[in-house]
C-alpha cells in the first residue's frame, strides 16, 4: 500500500466512525466582541477560549500596533542569535511579579511550551506521575522520549499518593483548570502531596492561570499560555532561575526557533495588565453564575464545572455534531468535542463563557440547547 493509499483508507475509517476533522473559517465581527461569521451566518461565539474578552480589547490592540512601528513584524531570528528584545524582557518581568515566579520563558506556543519544558528535563530513565486528564502536549513530550509515564484516575489524590509513594521524588504533572472538563485540580492537596514525597509540581495553568487560584501554589514549574484568557499567542514557563537557565540553554523548542514576535508580547503585556485589576474576572464570573441558573431553570445537566469552560455531554459523538449543527443554525457557535480528545462515549458540546459575553446571549444559548436537545 502507497503512502496515499495508506492515507485514504484512514480517512475513509475516521470518517465512517464520524471522527474525521477538518476546519472552517471564521471572521470576527470588528468592534462586536464575541461575534464572528462562518459560511456567511453572524454567530455568537462560544468555543473560542477569550475567557476575559482581550482578544478584541481596544487598549491590547492599541499597544500590539504600536510595538509592531517599534519592532516590526517578526523578531526575525531565534532569542539566542537576535530575537530576544527589550518586549520579551518586560513580559518575562511581568509575568514573574504577577506569579511569584524568579524567572520566566517565552515560547511561541503552548504546545511548543510543553515540548521544551517535558522534554528537557525528563529521559527514558525517568518516571513522571500525572493526572490522567492532562493535555495531549504534555503526553507526547513525555512519550517522544520514553519517559515512564504513572497516569492516576482524574483528581484523585490517595490514586496519585500511591504513584509517589511507589517512585517518590517523580515530578508530578496537572493542569489547573482541565481544558476538556472545565473542573480544577485539588491544588493545595497536591502541593502538600509533592512536598512530603520530595517531588517537583508542574502545572499546566493554560486555561487557570488569572482565573483559578492556581497561583497560591509555588510549583516547580507553571505553563502558561496567552492563547487563553489573555487573548494572544505565545506561551511562558515560569520558575526558578536555576531552571530557567536550563531551558535557555538546553530547551531544543527554544533554541532552534524564531522567538515570539515582538509586538504579539506588547499585547500580551497590555492584556496582562488589564487581567490583573480583577474587574473582568468578576464579569466572567458573573455570566458563568447566569448561565448556570438558566441551565438549571431548563433542566440542562451541565458537567461539575466553575470555570468558564462549561461542558455538556451528550455521549454519542454523532449526536454531538447533530446538536451543535442545530446551534449553529440558530446562531450559537459550540465546541463539538469527541474521541479521541476525550473518552468514548463522552462526546460533548464545550461551552466556553467570557466577560465579554452580553447576558442576553447566555440566556438565549440555555433555550437554544435546551431546544436542540428536545429535538435530538
Ligand atoms: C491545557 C493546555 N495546555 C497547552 C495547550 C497548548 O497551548 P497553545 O494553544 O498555546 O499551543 C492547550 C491548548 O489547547 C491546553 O488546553
Amino acid at each position: 500500500m502507497t503512502l496515499l493509499q495508506r492515507i485514504e483508507t484512514r480517512k475513509q475509517q475516521l470518517q465512517d466512525a464520524g471522527l474525521w476533522r477538518d476546519r472552517q473559517m471564521t471572521t470576527p465581527i470588528a468592534g462586536s466582541p464575541r461575534l464572528l461569521v462562518r459560511n456567511g451566518k453572524p454567530l455568537v461565539d462560544f468555543a473560542g477560549n477569550d475567557y476575559l474578552g482581550l482578544a478584541s480589547h481596544p487598549q491590547v490592540i492599541a499597544a500590539q500596533t504600536a510595538a509592531l512601528a517599534t519592532y516590526g513584524a517578526g523578531s526575525t531570528a531565534s532569542p539566542l542569535v537576535s530575537g530576544y528584545s527589550e518586549a520579551h524582557a518586560m513580559l518575562e518581568q511581568q509575568l514573574c511579579a504577577a506569579s511569584g515566579a524568579e524567572a520566566a520563558l517565552l515560547l511561541s506556543s503552548g504546545f511548543a511550551g510543553n515540548a521544551a519544558l517535558l522534554k528537557t528535563l525528563f529521559a527514558a530513565e525517568d518516571t513522571v506521575v500525572a493526572d490522567k486528564l492532562i493535555h495531549a502536549s504534555m503526553i507526547d513530550a513525555l512519550r517522544d522520549h520514553q519517559v515512564t509515564l504513572k497516569r492516576f484516575p482524574h483528581n484523585d489524590i490517595d490514586a496519585a499518593e500511591r504513584q509517589l509513594a511507589k517512585a517518590p521524588g517523580s515530578a508530578l504533572v496537572t493542569e489547573s483548570i482541565f481544558s476538556m472538563d472545565g473542573d480544577e485540580a485539588p491544588m493545595g492537596a497536591l502541593a502538600e502531596l509533592c512536598q512530603r514525597y520530595q517531588s517537583p509540581l508542574i502545572i499546566d495553568d493554560a486555561h487557570g492561570f488569572l482565573l483559578s487560584d492556581s497561583l497560591s501554589v509555588k510549583p516547580f514549574a507553571r505553563l502558561v499560555t496567552f492563547g487563553k484568557a489573555l487573548g494572544g499567542q505565545g506561551a511562558a514557563i515560569l520558575g526558578s532561575q536555576t531552571l530557567i537557565d536550563y531551558l535557555v540553554a538546553n530547551a531544543r523548542e527554544y533554541i532552534y526557533s524564531t522567538a515570539l514576535a515582538p509586538a504579539a508580547c506588547a499585547g500580551v503585556s497590555q492584556a496582562l495588565a488589564l487581567a490583573l485589576d480583577g474587574h473582568l474576572q468578576q464579569r466572567l464570573n458573573e455570566n458563568i453564575q447566569l448561565f448556570h441558573d438558566e441551565c438549571q431553570r431548563r433542566n440542562i445537566t451541565l458537567m461539575a464545572s466553575r470555570s468558564a469552560i462549561q461542558p455538556l455531554v451528550l455521549g454519542d459523538s454523532a449526536r454531538v455534531m447533530l446538536v451543535a449543527n442545530k446551534l449553529q443554525q440558530r446562531g450559537f457557535l459550540v465546541g463539538a468535542i469527541r474521541p479521541p480528545t476525550v473518552p468514548h462515549g463522552q462526546g460533548r458540546l464545550r461551552l466556553t463563557l467570557s466577560a465579554a459575553h452580553q447576558p442576553q446571549q447566555l440566556i438565549d444559548l440555555a433555550k437554544a440547547i435546551a431546544e436542540c436537545c428536545d429535538e435530538c
